[in-house]
């Protein structure tokens, strides 16, 4: 079998506990089932502004193009608030979404069912929940042009943010999101702001194209996203699918990970289109919290959205469906156990380190591939 080739990205804050939960599977499944993953690590963020003034640096970009898939932990911290705004530490994210093209951002909210009761909603309202929240990744206001703050010579400045989106970016947007409504519960719901913006008046207009040329047998609704945040915390268990746009998409899925629990609970999948000749595609898997700053270096730390997010790489870039559905089984196990990490401890439930609970999964999935 050839080799997969992982590039491992462990970042900042939490990112490197993390990770290094996550590396315990990679080793147990090389050697009991020569799974034949070779890794290989880079720096990202704050701590490679640190080492070479720049958030990712072209030598590593060149490993991430040519690796199979990329591990993200998460960047950033308070250390590099005060550097220039195009070296933050985000930056670095950002520049690996857009040269890899990873437009298709999968954040899956699943309610494990031991963790029901923990939730800060009411159990009936988040039991058995499973929806999934695909956001476009590399256009919108993230990356529009002009970006930038101008002198206006009275005193004053004006900021610009430019939020944009062409129609073959939409198209290719809604097209993954029927696919995926397909494979679940054949529902999608596409959220944007029509009522104000521009970008919402073309998202519905080509959502809506897409539906009726290919895709009639799914059920489509559209929500204004405003109202798709309410109905979130309303009643979760009405969605299958929402597709949004990049911006709406990265606050509407915080709030999805509070339902399950704690965003320490959420993973993600980034994927680029399929190539033309392999049908292979470019992908980064990261959970959906940041370098958590105010935990870092406690371990204490959730490591479960990092796990499941490896869970996920397994899935849709190497094929191993067998072996995810048991990575996400372990995690599940392990909650059953009543084990859980300060995030999600509440009374009656055993406390354990970052590391502890990888360890817990780890040993969970051992047992379940023998
Ligand atoms: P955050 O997600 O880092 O933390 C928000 C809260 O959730 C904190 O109280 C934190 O302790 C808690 N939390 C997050 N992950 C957890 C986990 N795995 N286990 C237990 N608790 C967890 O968001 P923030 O505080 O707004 O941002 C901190 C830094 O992270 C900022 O620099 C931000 O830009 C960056 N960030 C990075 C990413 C990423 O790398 N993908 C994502 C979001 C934020
Ligand atoms: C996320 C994060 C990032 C984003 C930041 C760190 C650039 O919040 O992945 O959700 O805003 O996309
Ligand atoms: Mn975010």
């Amino acid at each position: 079998m050839s080799a997969r080739k992982l590039l491992l990205l462990p970042g900042d804050g939490i990112g490197p506990e993390a990770m290094a939960e996550v590396r315990k599977l990679i080793d147990l499944m090389n050697i009991e089932q020569n799974a034949g993953f070779v890794t290989e690590e880079a720096l990202v963020g704050g701590c490679a502004y640190d080492a070479y003034g720049v958030p990712f640096s072209d030598d590593d970009m060149a490993r991430a193009q040519s690796a199979d898939a990329v591990l993200f932990g998460a960047v950033g911290g308070p250390k590099w608030d005060e550097v220039a705004y195009e070296v933050r530490p985000e930056a670095g994210l950002l520049r690996l979404r857009k040269e890899l093209d990873l437009f298709a951002n999968l954040r899956p909210a699943i309610c494990y069912p031991a963790l029901a009761a923990s939730s800060s909603l009411k159990q009936d309202v988040i039991e058995g929940l499973d929806i999934l929240i695909l956001r476009e990744l590399t256009g919108g206001v993230y990356f529009g042009e002009p970006k930038q703050i101008i002198d206006l010579g009275n005193g004053q400045q004006r900021a610009i943010d430019t939020q944009l989106y062409d129609t073959y970016e939409i198209e290719r947007i809604a097209s993954v999101a029927f696919e995926l409504a397909r494979t679940r519960r054949n529902k999608v719901t596409s959220m944007e702001k029509r009522n104000v913006m521009k970008s919402g008046v073309l998202w519905n207009q080509v959502v809506t194209r897409i539906h009726k040329e290919r895709y009639a047998d799914v059920t489509l609704e559209h929500m204004l996203a405003d109202a798709g945040g309410m109905q979130l915390v309303r009643w979760p268990k009405q969605f299958d699918v929402i597709v949004t746009d990049n911006l709406f998409g990265d606050m509407l899925s915080d709030v999805a990970a509070m339902l399950t629990g704690s965003l320490g609970m959420l993973p993600s999948a980034s994927l680029g289109a399929p190539d033309a000749r392999t049908g292979k595609r470019k992908a980064l898997y990261e959970p959906v919290h940041g370098s958590a700053p105010d935990i870092a270096g406690k371990n204490i730390a959730n490591p479960i959205a990092m796990i499941a997010s490896f869970a996920m790489c397994l899935r849709y870039s190497f094929e191993m469906v067998r072996e995810a559905d048991l990575v996400e089984k372990a995690i599940a196990d392990v909650l059953a156990d009543g084990v859980r990490t300060r995030d999600i401890l509440s009374e009656g439930f055993r406390e354990v380190s970052t590391a502890e609970m990888g360890d817990l999964i780890v040993a969970k999935y051992r047992e379940l591939i023998s």
